[in-house]
């Protein structure tokens, strides 16, 4: 087991996937003091919004008055998903720090979508890597269906390696491999891992799991205990994707904290201060966190 107490990177992407799949649209004014707030926490990473189509994702049509709105505090890193250099603009008129490209590995998720097959899309990311890279911001890479596509099923390892490889030969400094489903398990986690830590090393890969059957803290101890040191996870445990249907909260990122926390994980971030930035959004939008932190008066 490798589970000896070391450092742990957190990526807080609850404002862009805990929020992107919301019918109650956040004003904006309250998304940009929650950033505010996680941004006081200890976070080093927050994932504020989206620079995609407004139409496709209308909970994040205010992206631009979002990324440009917030105070920026430094050691934070403030990242968003861009699907093309239309969003890449965006991004960077707003200042955006690293850029978050993403594709599929299954074909009718990407159809659905980002309108565009594997291929197509792999032309439109490497591009708008490219002027990302020369802007002089880094980038990330999502893989969305690793573990298992809403329309197809069973997606093949190949395809993942596959666009696993496009995503660092286009220069993003880190992948991170998507649950988009949360239909993963420990077992074939680890099958996931093996292989794709005989290409790269840990440092570089993430992961990214929805709770959709419960077993997303399940398999995020299983990568820890193979060496992963970096995840995705929302406050509260919301999230979820349009277009992926079945697709609910992402792990919850105050439940993953309580759990590092007890194996001697360092993470920089202060539980009561996230606690308070949870209960802060649970007042504005006036609904209840589902994560079990949050369940404890
Ligand atoms: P499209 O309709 O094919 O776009 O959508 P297009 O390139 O044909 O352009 C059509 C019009 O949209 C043009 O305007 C463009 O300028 C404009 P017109 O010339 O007609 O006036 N346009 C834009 N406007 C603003 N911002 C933009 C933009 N791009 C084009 N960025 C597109 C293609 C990719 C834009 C659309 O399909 C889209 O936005 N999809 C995003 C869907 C999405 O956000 N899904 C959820 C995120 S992925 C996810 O959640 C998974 C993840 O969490 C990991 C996991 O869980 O596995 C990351
Ligand atoms: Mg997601």
């Amino acid at each position: 087991m490798k589970l000896t107490p070391r450092k742990v990177q957190i990526r807080e992407v609850g404002p862009r996937d805990g929020l992107q799949n919301e019918a109650t649209f956040l004003a904006t004014e309250h998304k940009i003091a929650w950033i505010n707030q996680l941004s006081q926490t200890g976070l080093s990473y927050i994932e504020a919004t989206s620079f995609v189509h407004p139409a496709w994702i209308p909970a994040l049509a205010d992206a631009d008055q979002v990324m440009s709105g917030i105070d920026r505090v430094p050691g934070v890193a403030y990242a968003a998903l861009v699907p093309n250099i239309r969003g890449l603009q965006r991004a960077l008129a707003a200042n955006v720090d690293e850029v978050a490209i993403f594709l599929s590995a299954s074909e009718s998720h990407s159809q659905k979508n980002i309108n565009k097959s594997i291929e197509e899309t792999l032309e439109v990311l490497e591009e708008t890597a490219t002027a990302a890279l020369a802007a002089g911001k880094t980038v990330r890479g999502y893989v969305s269906t690793v573990f298992g596509c809403p329309y197809e099923g069973e997606v093949k390892l190949d395809a993942v390696l596959h666009v696993t490889e496009k995503l660092f030969e286009m220069g993003v400094r880190e992948v991170s491999l998507g649950d988009t489903i949360g239909i993963a398990h420990p077992r074939q986690v680890a099958e996931v891992l093996d292989e794709m830590l005989k290409r790269y090393p840990a440092e570089r890969l993430a992961l990214h799991f929805h709770d959709t059957r419960g077993l997303a803290m399940a398999n995020t101890l299983l990568a820890l205990e193979m060496g992963i040191s970096t995840f995705d996870s929302a406050l509260g445990g919301l999230g979820g994707c349009p277009y992926a249907p079945g697709a609910s909260g992402n792990l919850a990122t105050d439940d993953l904290l309580f759990m590092l926390d007890r194996l001697g994980m360092e993470t920089g971030i202060d539980q009561e201060k996230l606690r308070a930035s949870a209960r802060f959004l649970e007042e504005k939008w006036g609904r209840k966190l589902m994560s079990h932190q949050m369940q404890i008066c």
